[in-house]
């Protein structure tokens, strides 16, 4: 057998998204975003106003200590680091006719930062924090308008950052929508929504995503522009054809959305799958032109946990996930949440991509949300002792090393959460996924000071030996 190589200039990092840690909600000219109003996580009902209790208000403050932070992944040799940018930082309403100029000087000041540490940033333009009024005012992406919107708040942001910023996601997991509605600004208990709404706002996003491209190609054709989907690789329950073929419909939610994105076009199974529900999509004038000839220059994903299908899934137990859930897999240990961890899933999803499309890959989350417990490290500070963690992350990068071996193309990794943050599905504190310790409990207290975890120095030299100590004897 052979050890893995990463290739020269692998971007090695963490991922981030603005609703999760950045905090300050209420300053800087920003506008409210669909996530101040959900205290609960992405899958629960919004509240009228921001509320006390709702973590994502303060979030690690990142907004005011990104510099500290950054200083703290650049010690581990961060490559590249993904952050999402607020829409409501930028345009606070979603359809003002101005930028707010505190927003943008925000990300301009943080990009720089960045830079000073050799760090390339990867940005997200819409990762689960539409501006609130698109919500309360609009149907959210139901509405045709707010494709409008995000053109202008691209446009806006292209223009300013094509200087600094090489790399951009349109929607973070793009292929959430149905299940996720709040990623499009679209509140069931608020208003009445459909199947068939549902299916139309993400086909506005998809449209708004290859605007997106096009915009970012007209002002510099050297920006990199990427969709985001969250991978799922599917395992049958059992050897019957009617399991597999139940796989392939699950898998076909995930790849509806990459075939759309990198092949210009509607898949015919999507098709199929739409008329059967008799829904009928209303495309713009030009939307299919749009999509054709604006595809995209590589695909990014996140990859937490493998599924599980079945024809009669009714007769087996459901397992755990964030959005999607497939059953239980009777030979995967899970995490404290029952997500179901599984490293040779991540060099499945990685091949499959690789053979569908030969685009370049990008693993922009991977990572395990565990309860770590602060101990004193005998100098007087405390750690963590997470080898949980870097088992986790350990087996999961050499399944990564083995898809590179086995020819697949892949500009980088980022984890998830390099520091402690919300949770995006549980808005909890404890569910924590850094290397870096934060000092704030699920009742919202604490210091907010950071400390190193052991996982720290092990990406360290992760990063440090291009991915070469993942193979050091024990
Ligand atoms: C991804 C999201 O689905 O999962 C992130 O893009 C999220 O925003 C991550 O935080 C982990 O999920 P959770 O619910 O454990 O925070």
């Amino acid at each position: 057998m052979t050890t893995p190589k990463f290739p020269e200039n692998f971007l090695w990092g963490g991922a981030t998204a603005a609703n999760q840690l950045e905090g300050a909600y209420n300053e800087g000219g920003r506008g409210l975003s669909v996530q101040d109003v959900m205290p609960k996580g992405l899958m629960t009902a919004p509240t009228l106003e921001p509320t006390e209790e709702n973590l994502k208000l303060k979030g690690i403050d990142f907004y005011h200590r990104y510099k500290e932070d950054i200083a703290l992944m650049a010690q581990m040799g961060f490559k590249v680091f993904r952050l999402s940018i607020s829409w409501s930082r930028i345009y606070p309403n979603g359809d003002d006719a101005q930028p707010n100029e505190e927003g943008l000087q925000f990300y301009d000041d943080l990009f720089d930062e960045l830079h000073k540490h050799g760090m390339e940033p990867l940005v997200t333009l819409s990762h689960y924090e539409p501006p609130l009024n698109l919500a309360r005012n609009y149907r959210g992406w139901i509405d045709r308008k707010v494709i409008g919107f995000f053109e202008t708040y691209a446009r806006t942001v292209f223009e300013r950052y094509q200087d600094k910023v090489k790399y951009w996601l349109t929607f973070n997991e793009v292929n959430s929508i149905i299940s996720a509605p709040a990623n499009g600004a679209i509140f069931p208990e608020e208003m009445e929504v459909t199947l068939a709404d549902k299916w139309q706002a993400a086909h506005n996003q998809l449209v708004a995503s290859a605007a997106a491209t096009k915009i970012a190609k007209e002002i510099n054709p050297e920006m990199q522009v990427g969709c985001m989907v969250i991978s799922m690789p599917t395992y049958p329950m059992t050897p019957k054809p009617k399991d597999q073929l139940a796989v392939r419909d699950f898998m076909n939610e995930n790849y509806a959305f990459t075939d759309i994105h990198v092949r210009g076009e509607y898949p015919g199974y999507l098709k199929r799958h739409l008329r059967e529900q008799g829904i009928e999509i209303k495309f713009g004038e030009n939307d299919a032109a749009i999509l054709k000839e604006h595809t995209v220059d590589f695909i990014s994903f996140s990859y937490y946990v493998s599924l599980v299908q079945a024809h009669d899934s009714e007769t087996y137990q459901s397992g755990e996930g964030n959005i999607f859930r497939g059953l239980e897999n009777p030979y995967l240990d899970s995490s404290e949440w029952g997500w179901q961890i599984d490293p040779i899933g991540l060099r499945l999803v990685l091949n499959d991509f690789w053979d569908r499309y030969q685009l370049p890959l990008f693993i922009v989350e991977n990572g395990l949300g565990a309860k770590d417990v602060l101990i004193e490290d005998g100098a007087g500070s405390f750690t963590v002792e997470d080898d949980y963690r870097i088992a986790y992350l350990k087996a999961h990068l050499q399944q990564v090393g083995e898809a590179i071996e086995d020819g697949v193309e892949l500009l980088g990794y980022t984890s998830w959460g390099p520091i402690d943050f919300v949770s995006m599905s549980t808005a909890q504190m404890s569910k924590r996924y850094g290397f870096i310790y934060v000092d704030r409990n699920d009742d919202g207290e604490g210091s907010l000071k950071r400390y190193k975890k052991k996982s720290f120095n092990w990406y360290k030299e992760v990063i440090g030996t291009n991915g070469a100590s993942l193979y050091d004897a024990e």
